[in-house]
């Protein structure tokens, strides 16, 4: 068994389910709860800049851990399959969707004197929505035989 494949396949995953699982929690869980002012615009700044935060940081996992889990992948195979190379360039491209809120919030940060914006809800929607695509890619990724 290669340790390091396992390891850097279960760093992948544990992204996965905390960036998706993030979005998850704000589209079932918060949103029926959140009424304009509680919790407070200050609360809802603060849990999204939280947020933010550490998506980016999972976002970096990811797109490490993402490229080494090909490497391990492709190790020993002479010829990748045209097919599973283009699932996963679909995979990328749909990664760079996702992580265009965060990345576009480092830009241009919620206005401050406007808060009430904080708590973006179709951005969440829009997040897991585009997660579960991305993971029913990387399930075919996975079955992919060659
Ligand atoms: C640039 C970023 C990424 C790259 C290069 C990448 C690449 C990969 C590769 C090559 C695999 C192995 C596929 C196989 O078994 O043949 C994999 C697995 C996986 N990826 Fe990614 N990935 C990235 C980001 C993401 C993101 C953002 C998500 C979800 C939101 C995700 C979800 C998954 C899941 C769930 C698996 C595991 C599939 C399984 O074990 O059954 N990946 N990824």
């Amino acid at each position: 068994m290669n340790s390091f494949a396992v390891v850097n396949h279960w760093l992948h995953l544990i992204s996965v389910i905390f960036w998706i699982g993030g979005n998850a929690f704000q589209v079932f869980v918060l949103s029926p709860f959140i009424k304009p002012g509680d919790p407070s615009n200050e609360t809802l700044l603060k849990i999204s800049k939280r947020f933010t935060k550490i998506s980016l940081f999972f976002l970096i996992v990811l797109v490490v851990t993402g490229g080494m889990n090909f490497g391990v992948r492709r190790a020993g195979h002479e010829v990748i399959p045209p097919g599973y190379i283009s699932a996963l360039a679909v995979k990328i491209f749909l990664v760079v969707g996702m992580a265009a809120f965060p990345v576009f919030s480092l830009i241009r940060p919620v206005d401050e004197e406007n808060p009430s914006k904080a708590f973006n809800l179709p951005q969440a929607k829009m997040n897991l929505a585009i997660g579960m695509i991305i993971v029913f890619i990387a399930a075919m990724l996975r079955q992919w035989q060659f």
